[in-house]
């Protein structure tokens, strides 16, 4: 017979006790299975034009939108506090029918990724690719005919991606979920002598109401319809796995799911079909959520967003892309 089973017991007192290792903080840390390291963070940040621009995204509490040296003095006292990687958002108000702005040489993108590591040479800088902050219609692909167009906007993406890699870009993340991106990302950087610049493939992007926060930080919501045509519907799981093993055939180097937090389901099963590192997106309204409860005095703030952290990771998710890495960084410094 098994003594430790959880129906045994001994003069009436249960043999199995999980209790037992959870006596004292020492013994706890011991038998914890997940570690959340400031090593897994990338704090996003949003580029504007100017010298001296801070402006606070009011749905992004402890956001801004900041011009490139701005960026790079953020990303700086992120980088001090622990936090490896920045990922970089252009802002534009130059918009146009096919989206000209998003490979600008001298765009507040292409500058801030210059101005970081110039500043931070050490830090990780992975650009988002997409085209909705730089179209006059908002959609991340171009629109012909009143339809976004998927092989019309590869050729714009892998533009875009290519001025990313030339301002000194480490790591670009296409998230515009048009098929075939990484392929068009991966062949235009290789031609033009960047065959070191990593992908990061938003793989399983959904159609997610978590993103609102954002589209007024980046001034990027649609202006007609929305992108349930080509992001993905929240009811597949299947469907996420399918994406991934395409963006990886495609030659994606790591593969992120997001939002996170009410896929985890997704990023487990992401993490048993492959090798590749896996990164999710704790997006913005996700965090938004948390910061709104916690200045209500609902939930306290840092071990909300530490358990959420710590649960996208148990997930299966090497690398978490979150607007609290550089608060998280310091929460997880002064507990180690
Ligand atoms: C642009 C993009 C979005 C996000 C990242 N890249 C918005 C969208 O697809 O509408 C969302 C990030 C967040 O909500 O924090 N394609
Ligand atoms: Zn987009």
């Amino acid at each position: 017979m098994n003594p430790h089973t959880a129906t045994d017991t001994l003069a009436g007192h249960p043999l199995a006790r999980p209790r037992r290792l959870r006596r004292g903080e020492t013994l706890r840390r011991m038998v914890r299975e997940t570690r959340l390291s400031p090593d897994q963070l990338i704090l996003p940040l949003f580029a504007v034009d100017g010298v001296g621009v801070e402006v606070p995204i009011p749905s992004l509490p402890g956001q801004a939108r900041l011009s490139p040296e701005l960026v790079a003095a953020r990303a700086a006292r992120a980088y001090a506090a622990g936090v490896p990687a920045v990922l970089l958002f252009g802002v534009s108000d130059d918009k146009d029918a096919t989206a000209t702005a998003s490979h600008d040489p001298n765009g507040a993108v292409q500058r801030a990724v210059a101005a970081v590591k110039d500043a931070v040479p050490e830090m990780v800088v992975v650009t988002d690719v997409c085209l909705c902050a730089y179209t006059d219609h908002g959609h991340c692909g171009l629109v012909v005919d009143g339809e976004v167009e998927n092989d019309a906007s590869l050729e714009v993406l892998a533009r875009a991606a290519l001025s990313h890699a030339e301002a000194g870009a480490d790591v670009v993340a296409p998230s515009d979920m048009m098929d075939g991106r990484v392929a068009a990302i991966r062949a235009l950087l290789d031609a033009e002598g960047h065959s070191g610049t990593a992908i990061l493939s938003y793989a399983a992007k959904y159609a997610s109401a978590y993103y609102g926060p954002f589209r007024d930080a980046a001034g990027s919501a649609p202006g007609f319809g929305d992108r349930r045509g080509y992001q993905m519907d929240p009811a597949n799981g299947r469907e996420a796995l399918r994406e991934v093993e395409l963006d990886i055939a495609e030659g994606a180097d790591m593969v992120m799911v997001k939002p996170a937090v009410s896929y985890l389901d997704v990023i487990a099963r992401v993490r048993d079909i492959t090798r590749l590192p896996v990164a999710a997106y704790h997006v913005s309204g996700e965090y938004s959520m948390l910061k709104a409860a916690a200045e209500r005095g609902w939930l306290d703030e840092r071990l909300a967003t530490l358990e959420t952290l710590t649960a996208i990771v148990r997930a299966g998710s090497d690398l978490v892309i979150t607007y609290a890495a550089e608060d998280a960084a310091h929460w997880l410094q002064e507990h180690a």
